[in-house]
């Protein structure tokens, strides 16, 4: 009799390398190992090799970065998602694609689980099982990190060595890192101490602001329908603007990000974020609405990303209020077109100028100086009329 398929996301790393083995010998599976680029930075395909060597029935290397881009980073975006006001979610935001592929895949290869090398006290376990609880429920979800004996990476270390595992060689950074596109986070290690000042090397892409060039730069960032497509005035796919503004912001050491954050399994954690392109381009986005939207839809739409972002950090993101909020924000994006200018300082941007064909501002109203237009004679009557619920 056959043995039955696990889909595992393979990352190359420790973890997922000794579940291949786990996944094999202790629970019989055959396991096909998975590898989903969403800009991590890395070659997939010789982890690909690896994955066969340590058991893998077959392999697949996944390039998903411009649906990244476009299916989830943009969506996030325009809804201005920023959890807790500090961080851009560039994991949070990976995990449903990822989750994805894995159910794609195993439907493909008649597969009945999933795997996943989250730990078992992480937001990351959540988000994979949400989605694949909400897409997928015929299949089973494992989750090696929260079922094995192996407590301590020394542990797992010695468990890959007796069996020809290959274990890094290289000395493994005190951090756990996850990178993509949106960003990069970064824990462990002295970053625990929510009192210690994150180690200049922590810092995986930014340069110390104070290293950066002493002289700002202003680039100019298109944007069509709440999309950016432009910069410096040439046409550019989503995938190169991003990596253009990392590049560019990690010089100036913008998007460096520290915070204490609340966990949806009720712990507070510590982590350290970067992400130039998200600061720079979240920045740059709510310009534009504040240049182009009327009052009352650009205050009404602000409120929603604080529950957009919860909703992308709590592993709701295949839920009808996440879809029903993209509905509403998709509807409010057709007048965010333009071009928003930034100017690039040692560890911060800050726009500078914005223009828009649809733009709301009138300077005949808005001028102290010759030309305007503004009848100041009916303020007193409107002031008046909005002073009267509070009349005694
Ligand atoms: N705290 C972030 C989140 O919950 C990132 C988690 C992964 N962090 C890491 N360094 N591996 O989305």
């Amino acid at each position: 009799m056959s043995r039955e398929k696990v889909i595992l996301a393979y990352s190359g790393g420790l973890d997922t390398s000794v579940a291949i083995h786990w996944l094999k010998e202790e629970k019989g599976f055959d396991v096909v190992a998975v590898l989903v680029d969403v800009g991590q930075g890395k070659e997939l395909k010789p982890l690909a090799v690896k994955a066969s060597k340590i058991g893998a029935v077959k392999t697949y290397c996944v390039d998903a970065k411009r649906e990244f881009i476009e299916q989830y980073v943009w969506p996030a975006l325009q809804a201005h998602a920023v959890y807790e006001g500090k961080y851009t979610l560039a994991t949070a935001l990976s995990r449903p694609l990822i989750a994805k592929k894995l159910i794609d895949i195993a439907r493909k290869e008649k597969a009945t689980a999933v795997a996943h090398g989250c730990t078992g006290k992480g937001n990351d376990q959540v988000r994979f099982d949400m989605a694949v609880l909400t897409l997928a429920p015929e299949l089973t979800i494992i989750a090696p990190l929260r079922e094995w004996e192996l407590m301590t990476r020394e542990e797992e270390i010695e468990y890959a060595q007796a069996r020809g595992i290959p274990v890094p060689v290289k000395k493994k950074s005190p951090y756990s890192i996850d990178r993509n596109l949106w960003g990069i986070s970064i824990e462990c290690g002295v970053l625990e101490d929510p009192d210690t000042a994150p180690p200049e090397e922590a810092y995986q892409w930014t340069q110390d602001p104070l290293k950066a060039p002493r002289k700002s730069v202003e680039v100019e960032i298109a944007f069509q329908r709440g999309i950016p497509y432009g910069f410096n005035g040439k046409k550019m796919s989503s995938l190169s603007l991003i990596e253009k503004l990392n590049q560019l912001g990690a010089r100036y050491g913008i998007g460096r990000i520290d915070s204490v954050e609340n966990r949806l399994v009720g712990i507070k954690s510590r982590e350290i974020y970067e992400a130039p392109a998200a600061t720079i381009l979240l920045q740059a986005h709510r310009e534009l609405e504040m240049l182009n939207l009327d009052r009352e839809l650009f205050q009404f739409k602000e409120t929603l990303g604080p529950r957009y972002a919860q909703l992308v950090y709590n592993g709701q993101w295949f839920t009808p209020l996440r879809e029903a909020l993209d509905g509403f924000i998709r509807q409010t994006q057709y007048c965010v077109s333009g071009v928003v200018r930034m100017r690039l300082y040692p560890g911060f941007a800050a726009c500078v100028g914005r223009t828009s064909a649809y733009s709301r501002y009138s300077k005949s109203l808005a001028t102290y100086e010759q030309g305007d237009q503004f009848d100041r004679k009916i303020a007193e009557g409107f002031i008046k009329v909005w002073a009267m619920p509070y009349k005694n």
